[in-house]
């Protein structure tokens, strides 16, 4: 029997995916086209590959996830990796282990991959300095959160055909949204306009500088807009008072009909999730089934991150497999 043909070279240049500030379009556009044969994949009866092979997948979430955790999961089981969840809440950390000697006694198991979710901001990319293998930012503090902006970015192309002359407004709780910095990178690589309404408070200093336009009003924010991108209020980020009142915060920020008629009259309605209805949107336009793309949103979750561990293991497989 001949050997099985190498496998494709990675369209991702890198050794890890830590976040989408620095990527090109063209690295962004190849990390979509392989999704897209994982969404195919994942639709039919069979969704299992042997892309992964022999190869174990740990992941680490030092904060709650539901979407990316279990779709990081799903994705390693359905290219055939062994996939350990480590269980932050009962594992060493609780004795006091730190994020570094955690990171070094999984090292030590030789993963191949680890997915990782920290409250703090820059904390996966120190980790992946201190590790052999491939790291996945799945979310750090307010930073980025890279594989949610591709999932978003995968919904939008497949819903529009495109990504570019697109106007996306990014509304909410801008100033800790991992999701908001992720998904402004992208969207600006691949050529859309980006607004990001929100009150003076939640809005970072000098996001201007990034090359989004800001907006305090609803309505002026979500005029002819392609697509109203809700965030999620993030009251456990927050120390003092943001916004005077929940109550307030909806009727002024929150995404009903009345304020969804300022934007085109087929603009989509996204959220990353999890969802505060009756804060930051209405259930309403959230569950309405010719606009919101939300659950969409989670299913390319699952292809998105099944390209991200497709590509960061073909990588291992180029350099010759990670030096001990
Ligand atoms: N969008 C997102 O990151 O959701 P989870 O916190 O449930 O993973």
């Amino acid at each position: 029997m001949p050997d099985p043909a190498p496998p494709a070279p990675s369209p991702y240049p890198h050794r890890h995916l830590l976040g989408i500030e620095g990527l090109s379009a063209q690295t962004i556009a190849g990390l979509l086209d392989l999704s897209e044969t994982y969404v195919e994949l994942s639709r039919q009866v069979d969704k299992k590959r042997a892309v992964m092979r022999g190869r174990t997948q740990i992941n680490l979430f030092f904060e709650t996830s539901t979407r990316t955790s279990t779709s990081f999961e799903l994705a390693g089981k359905r290219l055939g990796a062994d996939v350990i969840n480590m269980a932050v809440a009962r594992s060493a950390v609780q004795k006091g282990e730190t994020l570094l000697d955690t990171a070094l006694t999984l090292n030590a198991m030789h993963p191949d991959v680890l997915v990782v979710r920290h409250g703090d901001s820059g904390a996966v990319e120190l980790l992946s300095q201190k590790v052999d293998c491939a790291v996945i930012n799945a979310g750090d503090g307010a930073h980025e959160h890279p594989t949610q902006a591709l999932l978003d970015a995968l919904t939008i192309r497949r819903r529009l055909g495109r990504l570019d002359n697109l106007i996306v407004a990014i509304c909410g709780d801008i100033l800790h949204s991992r999701v908001a910095r992720s998904n402004i990178h992208l969207l600006l690589a691949t050529g859309a306009q980006v607004r990001v309404v929100a009150p003076p408070t939640l809005i970072p200093k000098f996001v201007d500088r990034l090359g989004v336009s800001v907006f305090h009003d609803m309505r002026e924010g979500l005029r002819d807009a392609d697509i109203v991108m809700m965030l999620r209020l993030q009251t456990e980020r927050m120390q003092g008072g943001f916004v005077p009142s929940l109550r307030e915060y909806f009727h002024f920020w929150g995404l009903d009909q009345a304020k969804l008629e300022a934007a085109k009259p087929n603009a989509l309605i996204m959220h990353p999730g999890p969802m505060n209805r009756g804060v930051e949107i209405d259930s309403v336009v959230a569950d309405d089934i010719n606009r919101s793309v939300i659950r969409e949103q989670v299913e390319m979750g699952v292809a998105v991150r099944m390209a991200c561990l497709d590509v960061l293991t073909r990588n291992l497989q180029d350099v010759g497999g990670v030096s001990p």
